[in-house]
């Protein structure tokens, strides 16, 4: 099943010379994990505000074609144009870059249950949530905090979290690991494949680290100047090092290597993680 489909989508901030999203079109299937990467200014974090319909109902600019979401548990279809962004949020959450900009409560808890207040859930059903986030995310403990004196990957585990007790099926993140400590980027992506594996999440993840989005999204997209200009499976991704160079995007170490190896005739296809290009390395035929 469809739950995001994009259809010749284009868009151009007011007073903005150029468009931002060109002739974009592509669908995430129900329990995908989608990585997303391309150079900085490519349009992913614009790609990202269209998808919850932030663009074009609170951001307003020169939108053309169409975002659809359906939510997997009622079946219906929300087209962004027509859909308060409120009501999105209930199925499609997005996260940010920056942990900070997102948190605004005096405690955890307090975080956690904003959004569900104005939802107009009852007292049962938020402590229920609660529960439930501060267990995911692996908070439980730090309900009384403020949320400032948290670590990074702490604070945006929290911010994944006040997304989370919304119940959405789809979850968006935009570059969520980039303000982190190598400690909080492993605790934030743990949780992302936690959802997405255990709890059947969709994720869309843009992910500056390429390493992790070859390892574990099922498709990936490449960005460049506003359109996509690569999709592919990981393995399909990790054949295009050239093309990646080219676009400035970062390889992983296990795929610069694997692309030296090739060049000389010593490999016959790109490793996608170092365990994988090792072990390959160690047998006769690679
Ligand atoms: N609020 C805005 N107003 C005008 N132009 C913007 C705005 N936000 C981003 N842009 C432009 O849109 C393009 C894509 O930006 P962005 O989506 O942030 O890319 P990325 O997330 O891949 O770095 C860039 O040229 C950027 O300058
Ligand atoms: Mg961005």
């Amino acid at each position: 099943m469809k739950v995001i489909s994009v259809e010749g989508l284009s868009f151009r901030y007011r007073r903005a010379k150029d468009y931002s999203l060109r002739d974009v079109s592509f669908e995430v299937k129900k329990g995908e994990m989608l990585g997303i990467i391309g150079p900085s200014g490519s349009g992913k974090s614009t790609l990202c505000l269209t998808l919850n319909g932030i663009i074009p109902n609170s951001i307003k600019g020169d939108f053309e074609g169409d975002v659809i979401i359906r939510d997997p548990r009622t079946g219906e279809e929300h087209s962004t144009r027509e859909t308060p962004v409120p009501h999105l949020s209930t199925v499609v959450g997005l996260v940010l870059q920056n942990p900070e900009s997102q948190l605004f409560n005096m405690t955890v808890e307090e975080e956690i249950a904003f959004g569900l207040e104005n939802l107009g859930l009852d007292r049962n059903e938020i402590l229920r949530r609660l529960r439930w986030v501060l267990e995911v995310t692996g908070l439980k403990g730090l309900e009384k905090e403020f949320p400032p004196n948290l670590s990074g990957g702490q604070q945006q585990r929290l911010a994944i979290a006040a997304v989370l007790a919304m119940e959405p099926s789809i979850i968006v993140l935009d570059e969520p690991t980039s303000q982190l400590d190598p400690v909080g980027k492993k605790e934030v992506l743990g949780l992302i494949s936690l959802l997405n594996r255990e709890h059947g999440i969709t994720v869309v993840l843009v992910e500056h680290h390429t390493d992790y989005v070859l390892r574990y999204a099922d498709r990936v997209l490449v960005m460049d100047g506003g359109r996509i200009i690569l999709e592919g499976r990981p393995e399909e991704i990790a054949e295009e090092a050239e093309t990646l160079k080219g676009l400035g995007v970062k390889l992983p170490a296990s795929l610069e290597v694997s692309h030296e190896l090739r060049k000389r005739g010593l490999l016959d296809r790109p490793a996608l993680t170092p365990e994988e290009l090792l072990s390959r390395l160690a047998r006769p035929s690679r």
